[in-house]
């Protein structure tokens, strides 16, 4: 018993880890998200902080956009632009999802 509750224990530290070990910045890179968007600048779409500053503190409603289940609240009228990006992001891993999250809200 001890020793199924250690390898289940074990088990569960290793996801742990390699969900805490998602890099956002390399899935954003990865993803082709830097064509339209660079961290201060306003390019194509726009400048990562002013997205941050749009979601400061509200994360879990980032994840929601980045998910298709939340309206664009940044440039709404420059949605259709971003938007087949969705396809990208919906199926990134819960784990990816929240270090991307993580990365946009980290440049202020
Ligand atoms: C073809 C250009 C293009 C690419 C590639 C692109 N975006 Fe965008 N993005 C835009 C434009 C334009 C907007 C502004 C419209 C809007 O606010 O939804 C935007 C807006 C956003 C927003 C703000 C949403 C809001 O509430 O308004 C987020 C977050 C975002 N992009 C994340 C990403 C991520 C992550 C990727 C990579 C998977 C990505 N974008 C790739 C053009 C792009």
């Amino acid at each position: 018993m001890k020793k199924i509750l250690a390898t289940a224990l074990t088990g569960l530290t290793l996801m742990a880890g390699s969900v805490l070990a998602a890099d956002g910045k390399a899935v954003f890179q990865s993803k082709g998200c830097t064509a339209c968007h660079q961290p201060q600048v306003d390019t194509v779409g726009p400048a990562l902080k002013k997205i941050a500053k749009a979601y400061d503190g509200k994360k879990e409603e980032l994840i929601k956009f980045l998910k298709g289940e939340a309206k664009p609240k940044v440039w709404p009228d420059k949605f259709p632009m971003m938007q087949p990006q969705l396809n990208t992001t919906k199926a990134l891993s819960k784990g990816d999802l929240e270090a991307l999250a993580d990365y946009i809200l980290s440049n202020k």
